[in-house]
């Protein structure tokens, strides 16, 4: 069966954003993880997703444009918006009705999710946001959690596990030390 596979940048206190719903500690939006190479198709939730189609259709459509941050994009950034762009995306939600990218569907519940794994392909990237990332985990439906920890105590903002019902154990699979600070950890879920 094709793995789930959550990844997410998060502070030291777990926060994915800041009380106005960014990770201004982030610096440069891009995947991080090393997975596009495992992965043929994307899941994220209905929260995040009209802001990510902003993003990212903004630096395809003009890669030599600079960023509402004044910066232009890196090429890393360049890189995943041409990759999300030839590869299928999957929104969890029960009130989003269309989405503006051809490769983009939207599932209705936990058992689209658990059938899509079923189906024959690569490994799925779940993006996140908070919410969908918990509640996947708590289903029981997500393989590996891969956090880059950035060096920060974030305070206020939006957790990764607010939502979490349920204890479960991690195998720490791979600690890797990056640039800045910031930590790489890859868990296996049980
Ligand atoms: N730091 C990072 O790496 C990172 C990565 C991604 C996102 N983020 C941040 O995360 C935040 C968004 O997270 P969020 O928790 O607000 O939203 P989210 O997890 O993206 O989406 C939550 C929505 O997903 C839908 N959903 C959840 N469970 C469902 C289920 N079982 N069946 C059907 N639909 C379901 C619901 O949408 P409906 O109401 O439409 O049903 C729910 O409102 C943003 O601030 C974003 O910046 C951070």
């Amino acid at each position: 069966m094709r793995k789930l596979i959550a990844a997410m940048k998060t502070s030291v206190d777990a926060k994915v954003a800041g009380p106005g719903g960014v990770a201004d500690w982030v610096e440069a939006w891009s995947e991080d993880y090393g997975l596009m190479q495992q992965i043929d198709a994307c899941l994220l939730g209905g929260g995040m997703y009209p802001g990510y189609e902003r993003r990212w259709t903004a630096i395809q459509d003009e890669p030599d444009k600079p960023l509402p941050t004044g910066k232009l994009p890196m090429p890393a950034q360049v890189e995943w918006a041409r990759f999300a762009a030839k590869t299928r995306h999957y929104v969890l939600s029960s009130t989003l009705t269309s989405a503006l990218w051809p490769q983009t569907s939207i599932l209705r519940g936990i058992d689209e999710v658990a059938a899509l794994k079923q189906q024959p392909g690569k490994d799925i990237y779940l993006m996140g946001g908070a919410r969908v990332t918990a509640g996947l985990i708590d289903a029981g439906l997500v393989d590996e959690l891969r956090l880059i920890v950035y060096p920060l105590i974030a305070g206020e903002g939006i957790a990764l596990f607010e939502t979490t019902e349920r204890r479960r154990g991690l195998e720490l699979r791979k600690v890797h030390q990056l640039q800045d600070g910031r930590v790489s950890l890859i868990y296996g879920i049980g």
